[in-house]
């Protein structure tokens, strides 16, 4: 198959257009959203959706999110609209918070991967949108990424992965965000079950207390079931082994710079992604800046593209941050890039 290519740019009007038309037809198309790159079937048609799983090397029991342009979209998609998801709605859509509540009899199976639940989201980013309407119906769309990889947050990490596998890649520049939505199941106390842009901390200022499910800093115990079941698999695995030092800055520094000395004289490459405020910590080593530590935000904008653009390297060292704000999805993607290796 050979993949047509737009810029969201230059021909922002062919590139929704064909890709609306693909959509209808059964076809698969990447498109940008303010958190990563999507790959976009429609999510009515379940035999389109099952394409998805294809293009991807995706598990078919990990169920995908159905994007709308339009919050009252919903009423179809769910059995009813519980209160706190319109307050939710009101406050946070467009934008990276993705909702779960029970299914309507129009989902198909193939999206959510059998449970009784969906996930929904509106996005904000404008290309996004435009290519919902043009569809004309809701977009089912995992990260386009092959499965276990790092979720793309532009178009040339889409290309890397799915040329050749997909109809359509519209190109929309970087990703504001770099990581997926916040999910937050609504069936009994809201549940966090994984964290993004709209924080924890976002959340309870609106609707109160919100529990975070216990895979979201560890790995799942033998025998547990996966609150969602995407948390089961190893995610965002670069080429390159992940190592996350625990503790404060400068002793999780000296944890790097003794293991780091010692991987090097076993001959492995190594690299650290340092920070602003870290990086006097490991002169004469090799150094990835991606952020400042006071600013997670912008680490986590940057850490799947860095996490792509190692290719040279056999170990990676990363920081841990505090685990709240966005901090909480930081260390979310980078334990999971891990394995849950710590040192
Ligand atoms: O920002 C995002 O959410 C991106 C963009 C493209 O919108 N999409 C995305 O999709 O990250 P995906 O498929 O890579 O991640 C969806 C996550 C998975 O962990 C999946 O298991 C979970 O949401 N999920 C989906 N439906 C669910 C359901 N009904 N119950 C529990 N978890 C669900
Ligand atoms: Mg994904």
């Amino acid at each position: 198959m050979t993949t047509q290519y737009f810029s969201a740019l230059s021909q922002k009007e062919a590139g929704t257009r064909i890709g609306g038309s693909v959509i209808r037809t059964g076809g698969l198309v990447a498109f940008p959203t303010e958190t990563v790159y999507g790959l976009g079937a429609n999510g009515l048609d379940g035999e389109a959706v099952s394409r998805i799983f294809e293009a991807k090397g995706r598990p078919n029991d990990n169920p995908l999110i159905l994007h709308i342009a339009k919050k009252s979209d919903v009423k179809e998609l769910w059995h009813s609209v519980p209160d706190t998801a319109r307050v939710l709605m009101d406050t946070f859509w467009p934008g990276p918070l993705t909702l779960i509540y029970r299914k309507s009899s129009i989902v198909p199976d193939e999206v959510t991967a059998g449970l009784d639940t969906v996930a929904v989201r509106m996005p904000e980013h404008k290309t996004a949108l435009a290519l919902i309407r043009a569809a004309g119906v809701p977009i089912a769309a995992p990260s386009a990424n092959l499965s276990g990889k790092p979720s793309p947050t532009s178009a040339e990490h889409v290309k890397e992965d799915m040329d050749g596998r997909i109809d359509v890649i519209i190109d929309g520049g970087p990703c504001q965000f770099g990581v997926e939505s916040t999910v937050l199941s609504l069936v009994g106390t809201p549940t966090i079950l994984r964290p993004g842009g709209i924080t924890r901390e976002m959340l309870e200022a609106v609707i109160g207390p919100v529990e975070l499910a216990s895979s979201i800093l560890s790995p799942l115990k033998e025998g547990e079931t996966a609150a969602s079941p995407g948390m089961k698999y190893r995610h965002y695995a670069p080429d390159a082994e992940v190592i996350v030092a625990t503790g404060s800055p400068k002793e999780a520094a000296g944890k790097i710079a003794e293991l780091y000395d010692s991987k090097e004289a076993e001959g492995l490459r190594c690299t650290v992604f340092a920070t602003e405020q870290t990086k006097h910590f490991y002169r004469g080593k090799r150094c990835v800046i991606i952020g400042e530590r006071s600013d997670p935000a912008t680490m986590c904008a940057n850490l799947f593209a860095k996490l792509r653009e190692q290719k040279d390297t056999d170990v990676i060292f990363c920081e841990a941050l505090p685990e709240r704000d966005m901090g909480l999805a930081y260390m979310n993607r980078l334990l999971r890039s891990a394995g849950f290796k710590t040192i």
